[in-house]
């Protein structure tokens, strides 16, 4: 019997909701078809914008989304996707698949996406290939209300109103398809790009991204760090779960045998080692914390789907990406100090998707329903809370990762919110949780839960989803649970 205990008075933290965002690049399918499909597409939409996939993530609870890229973002020219759409400069997408990018969806139609989701904006500037003219202008154009070029021109396109930027990222993996520079010479262009993004909306500065390291590059993150420390509010770090860790032949999304589940599993869990060791590393130059880590590209990747273009990055989403999203979405909880903001990779039909779609037809994926089960956490205060567990190991890793991981966290009703992940792919595990001062009158929970190769497709629906969980008993002080192998488990305790 494991113990789960949970101190509601231990209150540690707010959870920023930026923590389940979102990003969304041009690439594949993801907003063509997948999110914009044009206002004279007999796919229902509002100005273009899908209405089943807008709803769909609506009720999931999308605070911020991140345009253009990623990889795209280096070579994107805003001003090719501003005006008349016939007149709009087409280019080709070099990084997804050499497709003919027309440029139809851009600053007008992101901001018409954000208002009808309701969220917030995080815009990524392109530092690679575009000048700091370029990047000044583009902040000008979005923000600026009162007489200039850039808002003349807005204007002239029809919005009037400036638009609200969140965040702003100055360049995206600048120490690869960004412009492959050292961690010196980025901190530096930082600098030089970020001093031209001005803040014309002065109530509401926007918070500065800075482009942070791949993985476990500790050094990236320190001569960055050492650069931009006074002016950047975030330093970006990108980690992708690969199951086999070799890029050539990642693993099919689909068909995979249990050691393959343990490793995806094992490295999905290294997430928390890198930003552990990454905010020891930002302490080391800069011990105030204010500075702090936004996880903008993360999830699951694998080969595409067969038969399908390499470029567009399209892949099936199984009961084993809900886990690697169930622990990960926890690991961010517990670290709700120091994380901002993280953005998983990508929306729609691109690696790991919360839909996927195929002409008029949706589905939602595994990993949907675990953004939505976690929403009850956007805007939390973290609280205390610590599981003893078992650890499993992965054969192909030769490593040890943990069984249950949880997190815990409170509204302002006092109504607590714990979520758990069974990692396992076979065993169950029996929980006795104890609630510092327990008072509940009601504790309900959900779960989303099934074999590891359990999905969701376009023939046999969605069959994967979130049910009432009842297999628990209230006890003097908490309660007893037994957690299903492979599942994601929530607790509202009130
Ligand atoms: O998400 C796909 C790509 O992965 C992004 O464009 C890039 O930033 C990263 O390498």
């Amino acid at each position: 019997m494991e113990k789960y205990l949970i101190n509601p008075n231990q209150k540690i933290s707010k959870i920023n909701k930026d923590i389940y965002g979102h990003f969304s690049e041009h690439l594949g399918r993801c907003i063509y078809d997948g999110i914009f499909v044009g206002e004279d597409s007999k796919i229902p939409n509002v100005n273009g914008m899908r209405c089943d996939v807008v709803d769909a993530l609506k009720q999931m609870g999308l605070p911020v989304l991140r345009w253009p890229g990623g990889c795209f973002a280096d070579e994107y020219h805003w001003k090719d996707g501003i005006g008349p759409k016939q007149s709009r400069k087409k280019m080709i997408n070099t990084h997804w698949g050499g497709v003919v990018e027309d440029n139809s969806f851009g600053t007008h139609e992101y901001f018409e996406l954000c208002r009808q989701l309701g969220c917030d904006t995080y815009i990524n500037g392109n530092v690679g290939s575009g000048s700091v003219r370029e990047m000044s202008e583009w902040v000008e154009y979005m923000t600026f209300d009162g007489v200039s070029p850039m808002a003349e021109l807005r204007a002239k396109n029809g919005s009037k109103e400036p638009w609200s930027v969140k965040y702003f990222g100055v360049g995206n993996e600048s120490w690869g398809c960004g412009g492959e520079m050292d961690p010196e010479y980025y901190g530096c262009l930082f600098k030089r790009y970020n001093t031209y993004v001005r803040n014309y909306d002065g109530g509401k500065p926007i918070l500065r991204i800075a482009c942070g390291p791949n993985v476990d590059d500790y050094h990236w993150t320190k001569q960055v760090m050492d650069k931009v420390k006074n002016k950047a509010d975030g330093i970006s770090l990108h980690y992708y779960t690969i199951p086999t860790g070799n890029w050539t032949h990642k693993g099919s999304a689909t068909d995979f045998d249990l050691n393959e589940y343990n490793s995806t599993v094992c490295k999905a869990y290294r997430m928390e080692e890198l930003v552990s060791n990454h905010l020891k590393m930002m302490d080391s130059v800069k011990p105030d914390h204010r500075v702090k880590l936004i996880v903008d590209e993360w999830g699951t990747w694998y080969d595409v789907e067969p038969g399908t273009n390499p470029g567009f990055l399209y892949q099936q989403n199984t009961m084993r990406d809900a886990i690697v999203a169930g622990l990960t979405l926890n690991i961010f909880n517990k670290h709700a100090d120091r994380i901002m903001m993280a953005n998983i990779a990508q929306t729609v039909n691109v690696l790991q998707a919360v839909i996927l779609t195929e002409g008029e037809k949706m589905v939602l994926t595994p990993t949907y329903h675990v953004f939505k089960m976690y929403k009850e956490h956007q805007e939390n205060t973290l609280i205390g809370s610590f599981i003893t567990t078992k650890e499993l190991y992965s054969e192909n890793d030769n490593k040890k990762y943990p069984q249950l991981v949880e997190s815990a966290s409170v509204d302002g009703n006092g109504v607590i919110c714990s979520t758990i992940t069974n990692t396992s792919a076979d065993e169950s595990a029996e929980i006795c949780c104890q609630v510092a001062d327990f008072n509940a009158g009601e504790i309900k929970a959900e779960i989303l839960s099934g074999e590891i190769h359990a999905k969701n497709d376009f023939e046999n629906g969605n069959s994967v989803t979130v049910r009432e969980f009842t297999d628990f008993t209230k006890t003097a002080d908490g309660f007893r649970a037994l957690i299903p192998a492979c599942s994601v488990v929530k607790f509202l305790i009130k």
